[in-house]
């Protein structure tokens, strides 16, 4: 068993879980993401200079429009569902969230000016007819995708794919995440807890269709993608093997590690690290240990 594990059943002895839907759960989930709060400002940020090969590297990344949208989409969002609720404790939650997406835009926009990366075309403004909807669907999109970017992110720091100052700038961009993802869950559970029959069932019913929204979106891509090629193009680019059993054992001690550190009392987001364990029983075993 790892530490993590052994550290994770310790805290459980020594630390019940609250009641969810409680007082006590909602002041819990609400303070950990505002008392965990890291001032850093994208305005000031040392950018490094570097290598030719690594500036190629940065700039031929092809992600750099998708990522400027979602951040901008996560914090509209995210403020929609801020401006919505009624509660000022969840509502100053919320809006933090929605600051800390927005500061992601800034600190990718301050990179792509100082390196030099330029959008491909206009961020296109996206309706937003239900708050609750779109919050639920922001909130499971960045569950899935801040799960693979763990992982990602610290093959790209291993292999020195970025020199280690870039990785250092982008360190508490991806800490958030994971925290935005623990505040996420909670409010989920928070809500539904707190929610009467017939209500709950139909908030249950917009969280399973939001995922579903997000699963469908996600095979969509993967479809797009040649497997072979993105492996081969990947172990290129990285340095490292990227066999698919491999890099979900990499996602999911990522995971564990950026969420040890918060209230063991607080629900842990589960499904992507269920659908991870139960791909890697079913992946076989191959490629060089990370
Ligand atoms: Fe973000
Ligand atoms: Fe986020």
């Amino acid at each position: 068993m790892t530490q993590i594990a052994e550290d994770a059943q310790e805290a459980e002895r020594s630390h019940p879980r609250l009641s969810v839907g409680s007082e006590e759960h909602k002041r819990l989930f609400c303070s950990v993401l505002l008392d965990t709060f890291d001032p850093y400002r994208p305005a000031v940020i040392d950018w490094p200079t570097l290598r030719a090969d690594a500036h190629q590297r940065l700039v031929g990344l092809p992600i750099w429009d998708v990522a400027v949208e979602t951040e901008e989409n996560a914090g509209t969002r995210m403020q929609a569902m801020a401006d919505a609720t009624a509660d000022p404790l969840v509502k100053k939650a919320l809006a933090l969230n929605a600051f800390e997406e927005r500061r992601h835009k800034d600190v990718l926009g301050h990179m792509m000016r100082f390196y030099g990366i330029a959008l491909k075309g206009e961020i296109p403004a996206q309706p937003l007819p239900n708050p609750l909807w779109a919050f639920l669907r922001t909130g499971y999109g960045e569950c899935f995708d801040s799960f693979f970017a763990f992982g990602l992110f610290e093959m790209a720091r291993r292999s020195q794919f970025f020199p280690p100052e870039l990785v250092a700038v982008f360190e508490p961009v991806i800490q958030e995440e994971a925290r935005h993802n623990l505040f996420f869950v909670n409010w989920v559970a928070y809500t539904r807890a707190n929610l009467a029959w017939p209500r709950r069932f139909g908030f249950v019913v917009q969280c399973l269709a939001a995922l579903a929204v997000q699963i469908g979106k996600r095979m969509n891509t993967a479809k797009s993608v040649d497997g072979d090629n993105f492996t081969r193009k990947g172990n290129e680019s990285l340095g490292i093997d990227l066999a698919p059993r491999r890099f979900l054992a990499l996602c999911l001690a990522e995971n564990d590690r950026r969420l040890a550190g918060y209230d063991p009392r607080l629900l842990r987001p589960r499904i992507m690290p269920a659908v991870a364990r139960l791909a890697m029983r079913l992946l076989p075993r191959r490629g060089a240990p990370l």
